[in-house]
């Protein structure tokens, strides 16, 4: 973050975060039959709980979980749970008991249900009725993307603060992969970090891409963007896209920025990405990243002799 637009963080910007999570999880079939993907875990952490621990850190205090019906286990994980706790307070389990505790106790979730799976942009406005009326921005996180180092949001706030307007996060990705994102027509600003967005296309072919950068999965988003979700149409996949509701802003003359993240990204919407992510996080673990990493090491000399 620059200077200029860290002089400018004041009050937070947002919240409330939503976070769609009504997807059938096909790519991890069978697991997905009976345990929705937002719970299959990043080591022994379910995907949910880092996206509530960063949605918190950037200052949000309430989660709105967009999930299908049958899903609501997801929202399970940010109850308490006496029981369990008791027994393990009864057996002096003090770490197991912090981590048995650490969901409820970062964020309040709250359920939207979406009964038809009509669209990543249906899911987001499907939260608007748990709104309060003074809330003019939210967040809203895809559990697939892991944006690291986390805190993108916080810089995402400072950009709205300086610009006004809606705020998203791009990655600049090869060519031949932009076809799987939006991604942005865009132009530069004063900081380097900072793109002024001037269209968004959803999963361009790589020759029409307007550019390389693609939405990653984090947006705080002006509250026009409900009254925007409203009036678009179907697009890309017959699904209400939330790419053509920010496009339709912008095409409104409503202010669009990204946030270009240099850091790293873990996709944890297909199982070779969830596995990827387990061994990155397991890896920076003390307790059994050396002998993980010892072991990994063996084993890929094994491949090449
Ligand atoms: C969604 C969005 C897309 C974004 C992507 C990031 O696509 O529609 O604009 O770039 O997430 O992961 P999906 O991955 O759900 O197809």
């Amino acid at each position: 973050m620059s200077a200029s637009i860290r002089a400018t963080l004041g009050p937070r910007a947002f919240r409330t975060a939503v976070v769609p999570a009504a997807g059938l999880g096909t790519r991890f079939l069978p697991t997905t039959k009976t345990v929705p993907k937002e719970l299959l875990p990043v080591v022994d952490t379910p995907a949910i709980e880092y996206v509530a621990a960063e949605a918190a850190q950037a200052g949000a205090d309430r989660l709105v979980l967009v999930i299908a019906p049958g899903k609501e286990s997801v929202a399970a994980h940010f109850d308490p749970n006496p029981d369990l706790e008791a027994g393990l307070a009864g057996q002096s389990k003090d770490a197991l008991l912090a981590k048995v505790r650490r969901a409820p106790g970062l964020i309040r979730a709250q359920v939207a249900v979406q009964r038809k799976p009509l669209g990543l942009g249906h899911a987001v406005g499907c939260a608007e009725p748990l709104l309060a009326e003074d809330e003019d921005a939210v967040a809203v996180l895809l559990p697939d993307d892991f944006v690291l180092p986390t805190g993108v949001l916080i810089t995402m706030a400072a950009v709205r603060q300086r610009h006004g307007g809606s705020v998203l996060c791009a990655f600049d990705v090869p060519r031949e992969q932009i076809s799987a994102y939006g991604a942005f027509a865009i132009e530069d600003t004063d900081d380097p970090e900072v793109k002024r967005v001037h269209g968004v296309v959803e999963k361009p072919a790589p020759e029409a891409a307007p550019s390389t950068f693609a939405a990653a999965g984090r947006y705080l988003l002006d509250r026009a963007v409900f009254d925007a979700l409203r009036r678009i149409v179907p697009g890309v996949g017959g699904e209400l896209q939330l790419t053509d509701a920010v496009a339709l802003l912008i095409e409104e003359g409503h202010p669009v920025h990204v946030v270009v993240h240099g850091g790293g990204r873990h996709d944890l919407g297909t199982p070779a990405g969830l596995l990827r992510a387990s061994v990155d996080f397991a890896l920076a673990d003390p307790e059994i990243g050396p002998e993980l990493r010892r072991w990994l090491h063996d084993r890929l000399r094994q491949e090449t002799t």
